[in-house]
């Protein structure tokens, strides 16, 4: 079979005349930036996941930033999440000066494991006064895949720890059949170009708790008691107050209609992503090189990320190597995560060597990300499939033959 001769990105965004068509009604309307539109896609997106409120942001960054000051964290404060995450996850808690404290994760799921949740609060209580400094819990759902939200409730409760959900990855995910958006405390989305719903940049705050929603929608808008779209329409008025030093964090109207657009396409994209996972599974399950993604009967996964993971001792490549040459087939992929205590800022702060997360550590040495998005075409799927069947098969360790083999 022959390779592509043009090169498959990682991830493009789907969009349509739909999308076009509204950014351009936005753009001739004369209201660009936070105004009508942020209004009904705050709206639409709190009755797609069936919560009362939904705050829009610039990003999911921002989201999880006025997430953690509504739940009022202070500097010295400790949060858990774990380290198999990107960098917002945690940086967020050091805009605080608070402490993130990292768990572990399920090599299976990628995600939090609530067992070394719960040893990970126990270790960090013990001997010391700063039980009452330990706030909350940023579960993760990697590429997709629901956290043991039930477990992690029930250790959050226990503990007395707000449960913010990073679910950066997942829109529309459910959990025991309930849409991920309205679970927890809080919960913060993505719409970053690459997300399963892209509002070029963009972030989303879910909650039922109509004062921590109210806290980041005034937060988001440099504290101020009442946002541009309320002062400048004509039932506005042109005062307001500062209440607190807050943040520049608004969505502008140019992005609400894309996600708009997208809300409606959301179910439809998912299917095709399900469908593109469902292929590749399938095609690699003769392959012992490479391990598909796990998925639970119970939850549904939004497959923003398909992430295989090789079985090193039956390559004679390294995963770098697997890469590069999955790069020679002109197939673009990545690699999720680099987990963030192997960085150079929190292995200086913290004193974190690798294997201080043996799961986390293990499991990156050896993951790749494939193309999975609804704007690949099926002759796309298919370059893929062969690309990855190829370069496995070149690299098939040849079996060390035991000396059993000659009696
Ligand atoms: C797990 C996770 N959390 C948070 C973010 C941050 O999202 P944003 O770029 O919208 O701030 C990302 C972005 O890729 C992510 O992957």
């Amino acid at each position: 079979m022959s390779r592509r001769t043009d090169f498959l990105h990682f991830a493009l965004p789907l969009i349509e005349k739909e999308e076009l068509r509204e950014v351009e009604d936005t753009l001739r309307s004369g209201w660009i930036t936070s105004g009508p539109k942020v209004k009904r896609f705050e709206e639409e997106f709190a009755d797609y996941v069936g919560t009362r409120h939904a705050v829009a942001v610039n990003s999911c960054t921002a989201a999880m930033h006025l997430s953690l000051d509504a739940i009022g964290l202070k500097s010295g404060d400790i949060v858990f999440t774990t380290p198999y995450t990107f960098a917002a996850t945690a940086e967020v808690v050091r805009y605080f000066k608070a402490r993130p404290v990292f768990v572990d994760i399920d090599p299976e799921t990628f995600n939090m494991d609530p067992q070394k949740l719960e040893q990970t609060i126990l270790k960090t209580g013990l001997g010391k006064d700063n039980k009452a400094a330990m706030r909350a819990v940023i579960p993760v759902h990697i590429a997709g895949l629901p956290c043991e939200l039930d477990a992690i409730h029930a250790i959050a409760r226990r503990y007395g720890l707000k449960v913010i959900e990073d679910a950066a990855h997942a829109l529309p995910a459910r959990y025991k059949g309930a849409l991920i958006g309205g679970l927890s405390d809080l919960t913060c989305f993505s719409f970053y170009a690459t997300k399963t719903l892209t509002t070029a940049e963009g972030g989303m705050i879910c909650t039922a708790d109509g004062e921590l929603a109210d806290r980041c929608r005034i937060m988001s808008l440099h504290g101020v008691s009442r946002d541009a779209w309320k002062r400048y329409s004509c039932e506005g008025s042109w005062f307001y107050e500062i209440t607190e030093p807050g943040f520049k964090y608004n969505m502008t109207d140019i992005s609400a209609a894309l996600g708009l657009q997208q809300l409606r396409k959301c179910g439809r994209m998912l299917q095709m992503r399900q469908e593109i996972a469902g292929r590749y599974t399938a095609a690699f399950s003769d392959l012992p090189e490479i391990e598909a993604p796990r998925v639970s009967g119970d939850n549904q996964h939004a497959w923003h990320l398909y992430i295989i993971r090789l079985n090193l001792d039956r390559l004679s490549c390294g995963r770098n190597e697997f890469i590069e040459q999955l790069k020679e087939e002109k197939i673009g992929t990545s690699v999720h995560f680099i987990p963030l205590h192997l960085h150079p800022y929190y292995r200086q702060k913290y004193g974190y060597v690798p294997h201080d997360f043996p799961a986390a550590y293990e499991l990156y040495n050896r993951v790749v990300s494939l193309p999975i998005y609804p704007a690949m075409s099926g002759r796309d799927v298919d370059d893929v499939i062969d690309a990855v069947r190829r370069v496995a098969k070149q690299n098939r360790k040849t079996p060390a033959i035991s000396s059993r083999a000659h009696i």
